[in-house]
Formats: structure tokens, sequence, C-alpha cells
């Protein structure tokens, strides 16, 4: 681990090379001891991670997974490429606080970050209601309609908020556009409700423009936790089945307000198979008895709507594409022991062109790999497995995820 530490360099992206959920959370862990800051860059509470907190399970949202590492003290950022939901924010801090963990005094927010009101959400559920059979399948958080108020330059930034008053005039010149173009009412008292409780608090953990500048000026290192993933990237996912942020490394970049060249690594997280909540094309979707394996063995039920996941193979095409776009520098690759009953392991090599996935067809290693550690333990058909990736994609598999536990993982 040290010398994966130490190759990562002070500023390090975590980055989904996937749909999500590719289990981003334990590497972030696992690094966060190794570091000062944990940034979380764009999105809103679309992400998801189950942390177990007081003995309990929880779904984090905002919150980056990082903040709520073992040696806490650690600063908490959320940047200006977020959209923030106040009430869940504040829930969530609660749920920390109840179970001991101090965040208040440790997490900063960009007052460029904007907030998602309730009416965000009336709208996104509106929207994929209109939509009919071309749904999205959003997560219904409001997540489209607060970046299609930020664009059109008509959302509220944290550092808007500086009065009551101008929460309520905000809100009141909102309510006649959203009336006129989707015929949908605010209720302007339950969003103040919501948000006017929190303003003073939210005001004082508002960061100054050049905070996280200075803290890499002073040698804190920063490790950035990626949200959503690659292919739902506004720009370079599959489109319009994407979630409406920048969720590549350089989006993370630019939702921090950090230049390129601060960046020194970046890990790519991958699932040894893969997943997708909601519509769009997913050319290695397995056949229902095989997505219902792995659905199973994997636990692929949404953490934010609960949602059965669909289930499929690894498509190299695409991590070769997310290593493009992100500039990976090495991949953790996720979950491998759910695959320890396959007889077969298929690998999307590519596409025909009738559509049709090409499969390079592995054999099974029919054996638990659950919480190996090393990977000259792994049985050798899991190993030529891994190996197989790193060839066809050029990159070392450094990380290999084999069970939930923080210490199930080999690193290389
Ligand atoms: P939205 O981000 O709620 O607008 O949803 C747009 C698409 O992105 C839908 O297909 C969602 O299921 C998907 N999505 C958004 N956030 C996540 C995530 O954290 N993991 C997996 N899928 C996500």
């Amino acid at each position: 681990m040290k010398d994966l530490v130490s190759s990562l360099g002070p500023v390090s992206a975590v980055i989904g090379a996937q749909w999500g959920d590719e289990g981003k959370g334990k590497i972030i862990d696992i690094l966060a001891e190794h570091y000062d800051v944990i940034a979380r860059a764009c999105g809103g509470a679309n992400a998801g991670h189950t942390i177990v907190v007081g003995g309990k399970k929880h779904v984090f949202r905002l919150l980056p997974s990082g903040a709520l590492h073992a040696a806490s003290g650690k600063d908490i950022f959320l940047g200006a490429g977020m959209v923030i939901h106040i009430p869940t924010l504040m829930e969530e801090i609660g749920l920390l606080e109840n179970a001991g963990v101090a965040i208040r005094e440790r997490l900063w927010i960009s007052g460029s970050a904007h907030v998602v009101f309730e009416y965000h959400k009336d709208i996104d559920a509106l929207q994929e209601e209109r939509r009919g059979d071309r749904k999205i399948g959003t997560t219904k958080r409001g997540i489209g309609p607060a970046f299609a108020d930020k664009a059109a330059r008509c959302g509220l930034r944290f550092s808007m908020m500086d009065t009551d008053e101008a929460i309520h005039m905000h809100l009141r010149e909102r309510e006649r556009d959203i009336r006129d173009m989707y015929g949908a009412k605010i209720d302007v008292k339950d969003e103040l409700n919501g948000v006017l409780p929190h303003r003073e608090f939210l005001a004082s953990r508002t960061a100054r423009p050049d905070m996280l500048h200075d803290l890499i000026r002073d040698k804190r290192r920063v490790l950035i936790e990626g949200a959503q993933a690659t292919l739902l990237d506004i720009d370079h996912g599959t489109y319009p089945y994407v979630t409406s942020s920048s969720t590549t490394a350089s989006g993370a970049l630019q939702g921090l307000g950090l230049p390129p060249k601060a960046l020194k690594s970046c890990i790519g997280v991958a699932k040894a198979y893969c997943t997708r909540v909601g519509e769009g094309a997913f050319v290695t979707e397995a056949e229902e008895e095989a997505a219902k394996r792995l659905r199973e063995r994997g636990g692929e039920y949404g953490s934010v709507t609960g949602r059965p996941r669909r289930c499929g193979w690894l498509h190299l095409p695409d991590l070769r594409y997310s290593a493009h776009i992100n500039g990976f520098d090495c991949w953790n690759i996720t979950k491998l022991d759910v695959l320890d009953t396959e007889p077969e392991i298929l690998v999307g090599t590519g596409v025909s062109a009738a559509g049709k996935p090409a499969y390079e067809r592995l054999p099974g290693w029919k054996q638990p790999t659950t919480g190996i550690r090393k990977f000259d333990d792994l049985p050798q058909n899991a190993r030529q497995f891994i190996e197989f990736i790193e060839k066809q994609t050029l990159l070392p598999v450094r990380l290999i995820g084999t069970g939930p536990g923080r210490e199930e993982m080999i690193v290389r």
C-alpha cells in the first residue's frame, strides 16, 4: 500500500469507469487515511454509498464516503460542480453526529455550488412522466432540473444565500417561470422551511474560492472522490441516458476549480462485471439467468432508489474509452469474488455491425476468492482474467476487491 500511495502523489482522483456503482467507496476509505482533504466535485444526491454508522447501515448521498473515515479530522470539501439538497445534507450531518462523528467543523462547501430545491425534484418526476417510453430512469433527486437552472443562469448558488430575503426573492422569481414552463407550483413556504434554519450554519461553512489551492500549496494531500461514472458523463457518456454533470477526471478538476496540472494520478474503478441502473444501451447485458446470479451475488440493487440493477459482463471497449477520457494510471477491479461461481466468464471485446456483442470466453475458477489478499493466492484462472484486462487495456490492475470488507483487497 505504501508504494501505491507514494506513486499516487499529493492530488489523486478515483473515477468510475462504467455506469456508476463500481464500489469506489472502499478504495476511497482505504486511501483516505493517507490524505488530508476528501473532495467531491460534481453531482448531487443521486450518488449513494452505503456506510455502516454505529452498527447501522446508512446511505450517504452528498457527503463523500471519505467523510466517515475512522481517523476523522479530514477536511471534507463539496465543490462548485455539485448541486446540493440542503435538507439531505443536514440529515447526513445529523446521522454522523448521532454516531459521534464530528463533521460540522471540517465541512467546506464551495460558494459556487448550487441549491437543489423540492421543485427541482417535482420537475424531474414530471419530465420523466412526460418522456413516456423514452424515460431516462433518473433517480428523481432533481439533478437534471437543478443543472438546467444552473446552465440557464437562474439557479441559486450557496454564495447567493446571504439573507433570508435573498432566498425568498429567488423563489418568488422562479415561481412564475415554473408555472409558465411546466404548469407546476412551487410551495415557497415549504422550500423556505427546508433551507432558512440552516442558512447561517451553511454560510459559516462556505469555502473561500482559493481554499483548495492554499491547502495544496501548504502540502495538504487531496483525494478527489468521483461521483457517478464516465459513461454517465453529460458530454462523454451514453447521452441522453446520462446524468447532468461532468463525471470525468477533468470534470472533477473543473468542479473543484483546480488546474489540470494539479492532478498527479487517477485510479479507474471498474467492476469485474458490469451494471447499469436506469435506461440506455448496455451491449453486454447478460441473459436473465446470468444477470440474476450476478445481481444476487453482487447485491446489485440501487442504493438511492432500491431498483434492481441491470447486470452484465465487462466490456473492454468501455474500459479503454474511460481510460482515454480520464487518463487512468491504473485499475481498481472490484468485486472479483462475485464471479467465483461462474463456470465461464464472458468479457465483451467489441460490437458487431448488427450491434451484437463479441465475447472472449474465459474459464471460470469455480472456487472462493473472498478475502484473498495476495495476487499469487488467487486461482490461476482468476489471475488470467486480471492479466487479460491488463493486456487489453494496457494498464496495470493495482487493486482487486475480493469482498465487501476493508481488508478484502489485493494491493499490487
Ligand atoms: P439522474 O442523475 O438522477 O438525473 O439520473 C440519470 C441517470 O444516471 C439514471 O440512469 C440514473 O440511474 C443514473 N445515475 C445517477 N447517479 C447514479 C449513481 O450514483 N450510480 C448509478 N447510476 C446513477
